[in-house]
């Protein structure tokens, strides 16, 4: 069970519990799940309207799964990630950025906080 925390300048937090194990909740369905208005668009990773901010809780933990194509074109489209950065996570297998598209974004067994809007 993982705890994700939603944060923003004009929300109260909230932190709400994640399904472990279902690698298939993204950050967009279990904010909508749990009524935090974290702004969408086209669902399917192409608009960029729901752009977050994501930290890890604990020190040295990896967040979420690694970026989808779609993701990485809109970030690369939205100056927040570069080729470098696209290259070393096809390397590492990590993300290599803590911004990260809602709708595209995999909870995975670990806290985390999520930072919206981020724009
Ligand atoms: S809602 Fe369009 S990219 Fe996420």
């Amino acid at each position: 069970m993982a705890l994700v925390t939603f944060t923003s300048p004009m929300h109260k937090d909230k932190t709400v519990y994640a399904v472990a194990g279902s690698h298939t909740q993204t950050v967009l369905a279990l904010a909508k799940d749990n009524h935090i208005p974290i702004d969408f668009g086209c669902q399917n990773g192409e608009c960029g309207t729901c752009l977050v901010k994501v930290k890890a809780i604990e020190k040295n933990r990896i967040h979420g799964g690694p970026l989808t194509d779609g993701e990485i074109n809109v970030l690369r489209e939205l100056g927040k990630i570069t080729r470098a950065q696209v290259e070393k996570m096809l390397v590492d297998d990590l993300p290599p950025t803590e911004w990260r598209l809602a709708c595209q974004m995999v909870v995975r067994d670990e806290d985390i906080l999520v930072e919206y809007p981020s724009k």
